[in-house]
């Protein structure tokens, strides 16, 4: 696992990081690139970068594939809360993606049962997901998989942590009694499976999920800590999210990225 620890913005770091992939694997007609994309407020920073980048003319997403790591259940679409409503406003409206390749669990299926397998095999047919990007809940939670998910999950629903509803009233005028109790997700091993994975920590209060990612044991009780059994995991944090790090581990990255210095440049 990779920990890299950024002053300057997560959300630019991991735009810098997204771009340099596109680059490099390619996106093309024949080949699209698969991307996995989250919401919640760490991704805000991330889709700033790319639509300012895309404005600059330094990328397209016309050969992008995207599919979302969860969305609400029983929220309608239009909804202003819904992840649907969150990702056209804060990506899709505002850059050349074509909308067929736009993929979003739907959380209003009459079947969610087929809907989520429908989703699975969508994700398979692409040839896998290039790169997942996505946040940390307080709980560390992964996706819509909250403590005590199963490490080897597909896609599915799940009923939401107390916790979670509670982080998420403040998008629901704070009132928790708005926050949906449930929601459609990938699962840990769907994140685990895709080829790379990237995940933004900001701020104090996501400092113990952190530092159960990077020193804990895996454990169902903190999903995050599953991305320790992938080949290609990065953590992009701020200094604030790595206040409860042991100083070796913290030193430990921090030296490895003064070694590799063009890190910062990605
Ligand atoms: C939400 C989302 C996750 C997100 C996490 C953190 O509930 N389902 O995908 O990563 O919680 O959100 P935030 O960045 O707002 O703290």
């Amino acid at each position: 696992m990779r920990l890299i620890i950024t002053s300057r913005g997560v959300g630019r770091w991991a735009a810098n990081y997204v771009m340099k992939k596109m680059k490099a694997v390619g996106a093309t007609d024949e080949r699209n690139f698969i991307l996995g994309l989250p919401t919640g407020g760490t991704a805000v920073e991330l889709y700033r970068h790319l639509v300012a980048s895309y404005k600059k003319g330094d990328v397209s997403f016309k050969n992008v594939t995207t599919f979302n790591m969860d969305e609400y259940i029983g929220l309608p679409e239009d909804h202003p809360e819904s992840y649907h409503t969150y990702m056209r406003e804060n990506l899709f409206s505002q850059v050349d993606m074509d909308p067929a390749k736009i993929n979003i669990p739907n959380g209003n299926a009459p079947d969610l049962a087929a809907e989520c397998r429908d989703y699975d095999q969508r994700m398979a047919d692409c040839g896998g997901v290039d790169l997942f990007l996505g946040g940390v809940g307080e709980n560390g939670h992964i996706a819509f998989n909250e403590p005590y998910s199963s490490l080897m999950s597909s896609t599915r629903d799940k009923q939401l942590d107390v916790n979670t509803r509670l982080a998420n009233s403040r998008f629901f005028g704070g009132d928790i009694s708005q926050v949906p109790k449930s929601a459609l997700t990938v699962g840990v091993k769907g994140l685990l499976d895709a080829r790379e994975v990237l995940i933004m920590i900001t701020g104090a209060k996501k400092a113990l999920a952190l530092c159960q990612c990077m020193e804990g044991a895996v454990s169902q009780a903190w999903p995050i800590t599953a991305l320790q059994l992938h080949p290609k995991a990065i953590i992009v944090a701020d200094e604030e999210a790595c206040g409860e790090l042991k100083v070796k581990t913290y030193r430990y990255f921090k030296e490895l990225q003064d070694e590799f210095s063009y890190i910062d440049e990605l």
